[in-house]
């Protein structure tokens, strides 16, 4: 398969367009940036240990019954997907306090929330990706109420497969982002990634606070030690995810 034009370039990663129109090729990038860009910067061989996590998370879902967008590993930082529309919704799912819920609430981080919260942002870089309520998805028309209640079931579902993976992993599922996208018969699959740069992860074999943290919460807050962090992710995903073909 040769590929073709680049269709779209993130921060993270680039889409580019093969010679089947259904399929497109994602490629990890090394680039890292938090706060909507304003800080930028390199996490060496992210895009490798990124695109193995993710390959290693979105095929555990699909054996769940999650229908996601991957099709295939092509190289240490290249996927195949499937082509989907994304829609341009950030789908937050958190099992305990972190991050913008403390900031804008006043919980407590670390704090275990009663169930878990499901939550939409505008995918939207030039809005600061705002927080919606479900009467501003529908004026926006982003989704259509049928859509947003299938999602909200997708992320429950898979927060509660992965939930289970990273405790396996001696990691806490603090939270995590989702973006899901339609493909041509209108399905909704998962799509993007799930990696440490999409999730916040605190390493259950740590006490300490600043240790704890395995994502890119590092890079955010300059904690150091951000590749090493990854690494221990990457190793122990691909660990579990070993155990489980054996088991
Ligand atoms: P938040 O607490 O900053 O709202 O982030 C919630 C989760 O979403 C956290 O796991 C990090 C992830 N996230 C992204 O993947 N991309 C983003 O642009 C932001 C703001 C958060
Ligand atoms: N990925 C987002 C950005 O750059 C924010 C973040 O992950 O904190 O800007």
């Amino acid at each position: 398969m040769t590929t073709a034009e680049k269709l779209y370039e993130g921060k993270a990663k680039i889409i580019y367009a093969t010679d089947n129109e259904q399929i497109y090729l994602t490629y990890y990038k090394d680039d890292a940036t938090a706060f909507n860009a304003k800080k930028k910067g390199t996490i060496v061989d992210k895009g490798i240990v990124n695109c193995a996590i993710a390959s290693a998370l979105l095929q555990l879902l699909e054996s769940k019954g999650i229908p996601t967008h991957f099709i295939e590993k092509k190289s240490q930082r290249e996927m195949l997907v499937k082509a989907v529309k994304i829609i341009p919704l950030e789908v937050v799912v958190r099992n305990i306090a972190a991050g913008s819920l403390c900031r804008e609430t006043g919980l407590s981080e670390g704090e275990k929330l009663p169930s878990p919260l499901v939550e939409f942002y505008l995918k939207n870089d030039d809005l600061n990706d705002p927080l919606l309520t479900p009467d501003r998805i529908s004026l926006l028309n982003v989704a259509t109420e049928e859509q947003i209640k299938e999602l909200q079931t997708l992320a429950r579902k898979i927060n509660e497969y992965l939930r289970e993976f990273f405790q396996n992993c001696d990691i806490i599922l603090v939270d995590f982002k989702l973006e899901f996208g339609l493909d041509k018969e209108g399905t909704i699959l998962l799509a993007d990634e799930i990696s440490p740069d999409t999730c916040r992860l605190w390493d259950i074999l740590e006490q300490d606070k600043q240790k704890r943290v395995m994502d890119k919460d590092r890079f955010r807050k300059d904690l150091g030690e951000v590749e090493s962090a990854y690494q221990k992710v990457q190793q122990r995903v691909l660990a579990q995810t070993e155990k489980l073909k054996n088991s």
